[in-house]
């Protein structure tokens, strides 16, 4: 019996761990962890996957980030991601009881709208994630378009155009690639 719980109090060796062993050891040069470089996992949106022991085998964080447009306006948004299972657990609902704790809270108390980088066959079929705010984004890293990702209340109307990165810091400081979004 797999159980869902907030990830707060799971040490972070065992987050790691996890991690490593969903993505491989060189997770950390993605484009993704340059968007929420320097931010602390939101506790009240992470969630973790517990086995009928108690160990970790699922695990999902949320980060705050914002897009960062040139006059020093920016949006915030929620960053999801990584989320990840244990392959040996995969393919059970898992990932997916994850994403739903994630979106019945959202749903139940509106935040600031979800961006990610994930597949839209995933996350467009379960919970209604799509690319359509996004073609004109900028990333610190490569994205491919159709896999970056958002999902806002009913009317949000998202800024066509910005630079997605760690929130707060000024534009200058935003983390930055030679060859962004392709
Ligand atoms: C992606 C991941 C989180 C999905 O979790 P999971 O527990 O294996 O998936 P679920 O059992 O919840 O899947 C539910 C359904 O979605 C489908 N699905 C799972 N991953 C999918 C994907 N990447 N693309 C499309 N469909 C997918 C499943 O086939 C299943 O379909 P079904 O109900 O028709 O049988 C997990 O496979 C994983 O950790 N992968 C490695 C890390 C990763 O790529 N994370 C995502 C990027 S942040």
């Amino acid at each position: 019996m797999t159980r869902i719980e907030p990830l707060a109090g799971t040490g972070d060796a065992a987050i790691a761990g996890l991690l490593d062993t969903a993505f491989g050891p060189d997770r950390h040069g993605r484009t993704a962890y340059r968007i929420r470089a320097g931010m602390a996992w939101l506790t009240d949106l992470s969630f973790a996957a517990l086995d009928a022991d108690g160990a970790l085998i699922g695990a999902l964080q949320s980060w705050p980030v914002a897009l960062h447009e040139p006059d020093g306006a920016q949006t915030p948004l929620i960053m999801v991601g990584p989320v990840a299972v244990l392959p040996e657990h995969q393919q059970r609902g898992i990932g997916r009881a994850l994403m739903d704790r994630l979106v019945e809270t959202v749903d139940l108390m509106p935040r600031e709208p979800l961006v990610m980088i994930g597949d839209p066959e995933y996350y467009g079929r379960f919970w209604g994630f799509d690319a359509q705010a996004t073609g004109g984004w900028d990333a610190p890293g490569p994205v491919e378009r159709h896999r970056l990702l958002t999902r806002a209340p009913a009317g949000t109307v998202l800024p066509e155009k910005g630079m997605l990165g760690p929130r707060g810091v000024p534009f200058a400081m935003v983390p930055r690639e030679e060859s962004p979004t392709r």
